[in-house]
């Protein structure tokens, strides 16, 4: 099979920036979301980020006009179910993601495949609960998702060789790099990425060092792009929590336990850059450290 429709669920961040690199690669691409609104300004900042690459010199006018084209949006999940290729790419909820799957399975061509970005939740799981789970596997981007080279896929323990091998290809259309992860809580990069945010959280918590203090040591002591506080603002800080969750529940293990302090941001609705208010206060000026 020739994969050239790629239906993508959920229009906020992963599921924009999935868009964005798709069309970029030539894919025909339908976004799918329940918000007209959500996938308004979902063409608004895919068409602002393409304008960055346009800019920064690493595309044409002409590519982006080109990718524009190639995106269509929709309220009607249905309309992504003939497609070659589905990434759900909703918020890590995993009742909404089964509930996702189950909608569309009536509407399903027999050849397509379905993929979910979960950053957690088992694929094993999450395929059992459609007509097709040699079909079915994790199709994980990281965030920002024009910029980062890694694609995490991640077999289920029923996905057949073939759906990897199609799956691989897409990845190697957009240019990027394939890590190959087995089904287990989190996978690769959120098994060891989440956890070190967490303990950064609790190095605030337990007064050890200031939010500036944290993130500056991480970047110039240890050249990360982004300390370790900004990047949970960044990833989303219910994001970080349910990663969490996911490894402390999957893995029984104490030392995934999330910190109280994570919990609490969370719990006051201080998510991070998308509720303008996390780690950093975002509403005015440049970032203030909100502790
Ligand atoms: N679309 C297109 N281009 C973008 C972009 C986007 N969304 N975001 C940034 N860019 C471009 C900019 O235009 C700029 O391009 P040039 O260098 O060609 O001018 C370049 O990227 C750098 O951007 P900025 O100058 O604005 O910012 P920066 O230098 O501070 O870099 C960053 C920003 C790339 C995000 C960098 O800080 C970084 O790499 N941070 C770490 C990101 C990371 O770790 N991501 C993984 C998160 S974990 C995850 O995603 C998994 C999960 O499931 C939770």
């Amino acid at each position: 099979m020739v994969i050239s429709q790629i239906g993508v669920i959920g229009a906020g961040q992963m599921g924009n920036g999935i868009a964005h690199v798709m069309a970029l690669a030539d894919y025909d691409v339908i976004i799918a979301d329940v918000s007209q609104e959500h996938l308004v300004s979902a063409t608004r900042k895919i068409a602002q980020n393409l304008d960055r690459q346009v800019i920064a010199k690493k595309i044409s006018k002409s590519q982006r006009e080109k990718a524009l084209e190639k995106i269509k949006t929709t309220v009607d999940l249905g309309k992504v179910a003939k497609t070659d290729l589905i990434i759900e790419a909703v918020n890590e909820d995993e009742e909404l993601k089964r509930k996702i799957f189950h909608s569309l399975m009536p509407h399903l061509d027999q050849h397509t495949i379905l993929a979910s970005n979960t950053s957690s939740i088992s694929i094993t799981r999450l395929a059992s609960c459609t007509d097709r789970p040699e079909k079915f596997l994790g199709f994980h981007f990281m965030n920002p998702v024009p910029i980062m080279q890694l694609v995490e896929l991640i077999p289920g323990i029923a996905t057949n060789q073939k759906t990897f091998d199609e799956c691989k290809l897409v990845v190697d259309r957009l240019g990027k790099t394939v890590a190959r992860s087995e089904d287990f809580p989190a996978f690769i990069v959120n098994r060891i990425l989440i956890p070190m945010i967490n303990e950064a959280i609790y190095t605030l918590y337990e007064g050890v060092g200031s939010v500036e203090a944290i993130d500056t040591s991480l970047k110039l002591g240890a050249n990360h792009p982004m300390g370790p506080l900004e990047l949970a603002d960044f990833i989303g800080l219910d994001t970080c929590l349910a990663i969490m969750n996911v490894l402390h529940e999957g893995l029984a293990d104490t030392k995934y336990r999330p910190c109280p302090l994570l919990t609490k941001y969370v719990e006051a609705g201080w998510l991070g850059r998308k509720s303008k208010r996390g780690f950093y206060d975002y509403r005015i000026g440049d970032p203030l450290p909100t502790r």
